[in-house]
């Protein structure tokens, strides 16, 4: 199931090609220890994109439609019916076009400021056959379209990506609907470093250091929230675009699904 299923909720073949990827560019993260400046997303090995879509491919088959979605509230009924989504920070789009398959009446439009994510994204769209419902830009999370179209916005394992996450806040919040929701999965983690300090945790520290703080300190503001932000962090954060509620929708061994409304 490790090595070969790919739909088993524990195929791990992503997680060797994301760590063969990380040992590649370990040259450019010491560069970065000593410069602080980072290392912008698009100046990863190429491999790496490919590792983190099937890195997490396999918990957003098991758990998006049929866990995630169903524990916001009143989602699904809009999704069924016919309603708007972005998603933003959306790589590959497997996420997107999972959603896309389920929910064939809703449009869902993906966002990434990497080109050559969403030049890939719309291929596996084409690959699925939801070209019809699916439509793909290149957009950073501060500047993708949308003023107050969206019923959803997800972000996924992303916002703490960013260098901007409370700029990517805000500019959600205003591309939302009155009564839109915010949809943020992010890495399971503990508010304390000692909470954090068992297997995957450390793994996700590990990850953190070499492609998602670099990532952010590469890009405007730099606020580097680290793959264990935590939920008071990233409550903060998210709250400080303009959401007033925020809570834990459910969650999983590894991620966090936190709904945030107006
Ligand atoms: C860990 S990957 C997750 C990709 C995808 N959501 C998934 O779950 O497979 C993080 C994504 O965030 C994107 N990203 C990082 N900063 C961004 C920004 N400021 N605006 C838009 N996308 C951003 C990267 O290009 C990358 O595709």
């Amino acid at each position: 199931m490790v090595f070969a299923n790919k739909k088993s909720p524990v195929y791990m073949m992503g997680a060797f090609e994301c760590i063969a990827s990380n040992i590649q560019n370990q040259g450019a993260i010491e560069k970065a220890f000593e410069t602080g400046e980072g290392v912008h997303w698009s100046d990863q090995p190429g491999c790496l994109f490919c590792g983190i879509a099937e890195f997490f491919r396999p918990g957003y088959l098991t758990n998006l439609v049929n866990g995630w979605l169903p524990a916001l509230d009143g989602v699904v009924q809009k999704l069924e019916s016919g309603a708007s989504i972005a998603d933003v920070g959306c790589g590959h789009g497997i996420s997107t076009v999972m959603m896309a398959e389920a929910f064939p009446n809703s449009m869902f439009v993906g966002y990434d400021f990497h080109e050559a994510s969403i030049l890939s994204a719309r291929a596996h769209a084409k690959e699925h056959g939801v070209e019809a419902n699916t439509r793909f830009e290149v957009a950073s999370a501060t500047q993708f379209n949308g003023e107050g179209s969206y019923d959803l916005v997800c972000s996924f394992d992303c916002l703490h990506d960013m260098g901007d996450p409370q700029g990517a806040s805000a500019h959600v919040r205003d591309s939302l609907k009155e009564d839109g929701t915010w949809m943020i999965v992010e890495p399971m983690a503990d508010d304390r470093l000692e909470g954090n300090l068992n297997p995957v945790g450390r793994l996700f520290y590990s990850a953190s250091t070499m492609v998602c703080v670099p990532t952010s300190l590469a890009q405007e503001v730099g606020a580097a929230l680290g793959a264990q932000a935590g939920e008071a962090k990233l409550r903060d954060v998210i709250s400080s675009g303009g959401f007033s509620k925020v809570r834990r929708a459910t969650e999983t061994p590894f991620n966090m699904i936190l709904e945030a409304r107006a």
